[in-house]
């Protein structure tokens, strides 16, 4: 059901506001004031489409206040009211900003037409904005950058709850894409259209958070100026994103289960209750049902929270992802600082394949962006990359890996290094390249690697690993071992 739109008449001489009241009310949601300042308050405290001003008032006058109505968040459409001796004042305000204007005495026919025809305007004007926003945030999958299976099942499972209203709770690592998961559920949703807000909860103390979530009335605790909006409400028609939950104090656990329960809340100070319309995504790097079995976190919430549960794996589990990433991300910072778009160097793509990632791609991502940063010429090198990531990172302490000439080559040497980090067993080493074991045998064949189970034995004692590389890279001759 279309909301009604909400009219703020400014008027100083008693009978026009009144009149004017009167004529709209049936259509429109109507607010008085008599100053242009006090218009000024009501569009802090509440969302106003169109401001019918007066353009002669006592204090600030008509276009003075669309000038400041127009800066404001809100972004209101004003229409201005006139006397015919001050047309040029009108158009100056047009020329401010204001929608348009109308003589006075006013004709209430042409006063409803001037209104259709800016909420109109508004309407498409908003439509256009989240269009844009749409395409420049590109809310969705495609933000997401992966294509091992456990990422190809990520997708399967965003796909799958995103039309639906249901609670989600995502899991993960710090910095492995919990956010964009929330974003790509929000964007493929019927409620792509409605506002994403995000709220990282472990940023403000108890009370900051419990007024940042639903609101508070002018009053309700000192500082409390005016009336606020609170992301319950701000988030309407769209999703509320809920970062770093586990950290929420109980006081606000309470409420949040509240909301859950009745889809309804009252702001801070206030009398009245409102619906929440949204739908709730929450995040957490902790074992959320461990900290509920210990009590550390509610369990009522917890079961409330977590209808969906999507775990976002870290990035050492996907470690062929890695190339497609740092391609990205090199693209990405060689545009935003107006440098050439480089290339990695073989080893140095072999050292990245080979770092643990315990910040995950978001620790990928700085460290690609302190490299272009700082490089110079056309090849990203090992020296390049930041001290942590450098040293001699390769799977296995004793596994030395060579530079390789080509990615081709780079993956061979990644495949022979997993094998033989995880004593030839095919199904855990896969896992660590974050292939399926099927894609595992698929390269073994395409690399003519042969089964490094017969000789491993042999170079067990020694682990050479140069020698199997040596040996592996000598495959051609040798073709697949059948027995493997
Ligand atoms: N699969 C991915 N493809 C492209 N970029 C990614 C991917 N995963 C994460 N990123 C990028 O890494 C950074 C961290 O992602 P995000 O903020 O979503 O992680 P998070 O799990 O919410 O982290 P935290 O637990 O610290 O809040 C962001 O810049 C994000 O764009
Ligand atoms: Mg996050």
């Amino acid at each position: 059901m279309a909301r009604r739109a909400t009219i703020l008449i400014v008027e100083d001489e008693k009978n026009t506001r009144e009149g004017l009241e009167r004529a709209l009310s049936r259509h429109y949601q109507i607010l008085l004031a008599d100053s242009a300042e006090r218009a000024l308050v009501a569009l802090d405290e509440t969302r106003v489409d169109i401001i019918l001003s007066d353009l002669r008032l006592p204090g600030m006058d008509g276009l003075a206040l669309v000038k400041r109505a127009l800066a404001h968040d809100a972004q209101p459409i004003c229409v201005l009211l006139t006397a015919y001796g001050s047309i040029e004042a009108a158009v100056a305000a047009v020329k401010a900003g204001a929608y348009d204007f109308l003589t006075k005495p006013v004709n209430l026919d042409q006063l409803e037409l001037v209104l259709q025809r800016a909420l109109r305007s508004r309407q498409l004007e908003s439509e256009n904005k989240s269009l844009r926003t749409q395409l420049d945030k590109k809310f969705g999958l495609e933000t997401i950058l992966g294509t091992t299976p456990v990422m190809e099942e990520l997708f399967k499972i965003i796909r799958q709850v995103a039309p639906s209203r249901a609670t989600v709770l995502i899991q993960g690592e710090s910095g492995t894409g919990k956010e964009l998961v929330a974003n790509a559920i929000h964007g493929l949703s019927p409620r792509a259209r409605g506002p994403f807000i995000a709220v990282h909860c472990a940023a403000l103390p108890p009370t900051l958070l419990e007024s940042e979530l639903f609101g508070h009335e002018k009053g309700a605790f000192t500082g409390a100026f005016a009336r606020r909006r609170g992301r319950f409400e701000l988030a309407e028609g769209g999703t509320l994103f809920l970062d770093e939950i586990s950290e929420i104090d109980p006081s606000i656990q309470v409420k949040l289960l509240r909301v859950l329960e009745e889809r309804k809340f009252e702001r801070v100070g206030g009398q009245e209750t409102l619906d929440a319309d949204i739908r709730l995504i929450t995040a957490t790097n902790r074992d959320l049902s461990q900290l509920a079995q210990t009590n550390k976190f509610r369990q009522d919430l917890f079961f409330r929270l977590n209808v969906v549960t999507i775990t976002v794996p870290p990035l050492r589990d996907r470690l062929s992802d890695i190339p497609l990433l740092a391609r990205n991300f090199i693209e990405e910072f060689a545009r935003e600082n107006n440098k050439p778009i480089m290339n990695l160097a073989p080893e140095t793509l072999n050292a990245l394949m080979a770092y643990p990632w315990p910040g995950n791609v978001r620790e990928l991502r700085n460290a690609i962006e302190g490299m272009i940063v700082l490089a110079q010429g056309p090849e990203l090198a090992v020296a390049n990359l930041p001290e942590a990531i450098r040293p001699q990172t390769s799977l296995t302490p004793n596994l030395e890996i060579k530079p390789a000439a080509s990615l081709r080559d780079a993956s061979r040497q990644m495949i022979v290094a997993a094998l033989e980090a995880n004593r030839n067993n095919r199904t855990q080493a896969a896992k660590q390249l974050g292939i399926s074991r099927r894609t595992l045998h698929r390269k073994l064949h395409e690399f003519e690697l042969p089964c490094l189970r017969g000789r491993k034995r042999s170079t067990e004692a020694t682990t050479a690993a140069g020698s199997i590389t040596a040996e592996a890279a000598a495959g051609p001759g040798t073709g697949p071992d059948p027995a493997c």
